[in-house]
């Protein structure tokens, strides 16, 4: 997720910085894929330099990579992580509490966001290419601060989707959830993961 969003951010004109990968070499290629508008850097070095961070790893991963942003006070987290356990087959906190929620008490002063989880990454590309086309597949997100909401819609409309705002975020509760019915679709289905979803109103 953060290699693809990352490349289309910068493809679309924004400043970006590849992070956290096992392999330095990796988040280098990306950059160098990803053409002028992107770099390779250390969490921290990210986490300092960008206005918007994007959240974009396995669940058990959290701890971790928060240890090494620094302090991310007053920072937009767009999360697309999904709270799921080591086997991706469920999630760990639902119901009274959604990843993004526990993201937010994890980073006092943040402004989460949560967006961009519940559509497979093999879709990414696709919805950018055509994003000129009238019916642009719906991206659901959800957040308590509304000029990040503004932030990751501009973001959500560059890769090619219709922002649909969800509300506080709470609805991250039923968000996250929802994500797990598309990767179901997605993964478990006959069509190949290249799915997406839109909303109409009648
Ligand atoms: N994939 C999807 O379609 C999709 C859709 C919706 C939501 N999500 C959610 O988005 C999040 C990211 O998913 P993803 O599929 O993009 O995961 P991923 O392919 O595993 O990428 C996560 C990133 O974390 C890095 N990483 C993993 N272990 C590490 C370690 N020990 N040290 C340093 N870096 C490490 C990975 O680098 P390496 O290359 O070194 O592994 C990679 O850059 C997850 O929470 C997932 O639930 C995914």
């Amino acid at each position: 997720m953060g290699g693809k969003l990352g490349t289309i951010f910068a493809r679309a004109g924004h400043d970006v910085v590849f992070s956290y990968a096992r392999h330095q070499k990796k988040l280098e290629r990306l950059a160098r894929d990803a053409g002028a508008n992107a770099r390779a850097g250390t969490p921290r070095e990210a986490a300092e330099e960008s206005d918007v961070l994007l959240l974009a790893v396995h669940w058990s991963r959290l701890d971790d990579i928060l240890s090494q942003t620094g302090p991310l006070s007053g920072k937009v987290i767009l999360t697309c992580s999904l709270p799921l356990n080591a086997q991706n087959s469920e999630l760990v906190i639902a119901h009274t509490m959604s990843g993004a929620e526990a993201v937010a008490k994890k980073v006092p002063k943040s402004k989460v966001v949560s967006a961009f989880n519940s559509i497979p990454s093999e879709v990414l590309f696709d919805v950018f290419d055509s994003r000129n086309r009238k019916d642009r597949p719906s991206m659901v997100y959800c957040g308590d601060d509304a000029a990040s909401k503004k932030i990751a819609a501009k973001l959500i409309d560059d890769v090619g989707f219709d922002p649909v705002d969800a509300g506080p975020l709470r609805i991250a509760r039923y968000t996250e959830p929802f994500a797990l019915l598309v990767a179901q679709l997605a993964y478990d289905g006959r069509e190949g993961p290249e799915l997406a979803y839109r909303f109409e109103r009648y």
